[in-house]
């Protein structure tokens, strides 16, 4: 019966996910003209000269993977390589901060222990990296005090913060699971958006940077900041996704380029990598934000194949003028790399929705396993598992939005999105204690459950108060099932 349920749920996975073929891979890969790259600067400004780094302040880096698992090995793989791309551009280790779970490198299947790579064919990306915040660190109220430079505040780690002053240049870059609002964590609670903006709020009213950068990477990660992030903070954001949609990861079994053979994970995810191998390989004197931004948009958006998202910016945006040079230096070996607009990076061909990648994992795992062994039946197990939580979520909010809003009118106001411009929820508070209700009489939404974000949220915004959400919750939800993605025993996710 066990047997058959899984091979049932992996017909069923099967069917939904994945990878097409959007593609050939057009022409050669990339092009690389050697122009002096003084022809690329713009006058008047000290920064873009050599030699006179000092004049414009700091670079500061602030790194962070908000996952942990072996499934979710990209995220980590993506940031030891913004690690790796910014030491080579000269920043120094005291200026950039590193969060992640460092659970990866030396997992029982990662197949070359004590290395991370974050493409087919690249080269290792994990030595040397700091780690500043591991494990149950990588939280937070520790991101966020490293962001305010709040030594105080911090709990564990190695201490170090973004100590800036007024003409420092900061650089955030964030890869996670997300949803509607908020950004997944390896623990809890996750990152809302309110509490993020707040921060950036506070950092640019203590007068400690001149502009700041932010790369996200997240599903929905456009909801993070759409509506949320004012002018005249002196930041600039780019997202890898737009409010309502997921984001993707890349170099994953079944894709080409696919991992080597023995891995059974994606490597990286579609907008990071992006971003990343543009940076690699150019003079980041001569590419500016706004350059990076379009080529990033086009390679993730792979062709509208129904198998990339939309990048989006927002923030100040005079400041996309600005070169990657201010916010991640440059590598010298690049020098002579300048950037050229029809810059052509190998597009992917297929990618792997985020939300389903720790189930392409499982059934990878489950395929290449010896038929009766042990690994077999674990991975087997994990799917089940995953899925069973999956169609536990998905029914309770569907349930709890028909108990409050009417069978019909239900499923209509769970999947309202607001115009643009406008916030996901106006009311934060409510949403949080909404979270709190649902998890407490129906268990953890946990990474997957964070795509339910925006129906809780539109409870809140349809005026549903915390009595009728734990009636509606306690119906839809009579036990809290027995799995470890519906445990609380870490804690709420608000
Ligand atoms: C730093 O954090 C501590 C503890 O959370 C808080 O009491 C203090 O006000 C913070 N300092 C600043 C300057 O924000
Ligand atoms: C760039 O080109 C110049 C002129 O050809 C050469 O002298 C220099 O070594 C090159 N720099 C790098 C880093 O390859």
């Amino acid at each position: 019966m066990i047997r058959f349920l899984a091979c049932a749920l992996l017909l069923i996975a099967l069917s939904s996910l994945i990878v097409v073929d959007s593609r050939d891979i057009v022409g050669d890969v990339i092009r690389l003209p050697s122009q002096a790259s003084r022809f690329f600067r713009r006058p008047g400004r000290a920064d873009d000269s050599d030699g006179e780094d000092d004049a414009v302040g700091t670079r500061w880096a602030v790194l962070i993977a908000g996952s942990n698992g072996y499934w979710n090995y990209r995220h980590q793989a993506d940031v030891c390589h913004a690690y790796q791309l910014l030491k080579q551009g000269g920043l120094k280790d005291e200026n950039i901060i590193v969060f992640m779970y460092d659970d990866i490198a030396f997992d029982e299947y990662n197949p070359r222990p004590g290395i991370i790579i974050n493409s087919p064919h690249g080269a290792d990306v994990y030595a040397g990296v700091p780690k500043d915040y591991t494990g149950e660190d990588v939280t937070v109220d520790n991101f966020l005090a490293v962001i305010l430079g709040n030594k105080t505040a911090l709990t564990g780690g190695s201490g170090k913060v973004v100590d800036s002053g007024p003409n420092d240049h900061i650089f955030i870059y964030y890869t996670d699971h997300g949803g509607p609002g908020v950004l997944g964590m390896p623990t809890y609670p996750y990152l809302y958006a309110d509490d993020l903006i707040d921060v950036l709020k506070k950092k640019h009213a203590s007068g400690t940077y001149k502009s700041l950068v932010f790369y996200l990477e997240a599903c929905e990660s456009g909801s993070i900041f759409e509506g949320l992030l004012p002018e005249g903070l002196n930041i600039y954001a780019t997202t890898a996704s737009n409010a309502e949609e997921s984001s993707w990861g890349t170099y994953c079994p079944g894709e080409y380029p696919s991992p080597p053979p023995e891995y059974d994970t994606c490597l990286g995810d579609l907008y990071s990598v992006a971003w990343m191998e543009d940076s690699d390989i150019h003079n980041l004197r001569s590419e500016s934000l706004r350059q990076q931004y379009q080529l990033v948009k086009k390679r993730t958006s792979n062709d509208n194949s129904g198998y990339g998202s939309h990048v989006m910016q927002y923030g100040d945006l005079k400041l996309s003028v600005d070169n990657l040079f201010l916010y991640m230096g440059t590598n010298p070996a690049n020098d002579n790399f300048t950037f050229v607009d029809d810059n052509s990076l190998r597009p992917s061909s297929k990618a792997v929705n985020q939300r389903d990648a720790d189930l392409l994992h499982f059934w990878d795992k489950y395929r290449k396993a010896p038929e009766g062994s042990p690994k077999k039946l674990e991975a087997q197990n994990q799917f089940v598992e995953a899925m069973t939580h999956r169609m536990h979520l998905d029914n309770s909010i569907k349930m709890i939005g028909k108990l409050l809003f009417g069978i019909e009118k239900g499923p209509e106001v769970l999947k309202t999105v607001r115009p643009t411009g406008q916030p996901l929820v106006d009311d934060w508070g409510c949403l949080k204690t909404l979270v709190r209700t649902f998890e407490t009489h129906c268990g953890s939404l946990s990474q997957y459950g964070m795509k339910h974000m925006r129906s809780i949220a539109n409870m809140c915004n349809a005026g549903i108060r915390k009595e009728q959400m734990a009636e509606a919750s306690a119906q839809a939800c009579v036990t809290i099932p027995p799995s470890r993605w519906s445990s609380l025993h870490k804690g709420f996710s608000a």
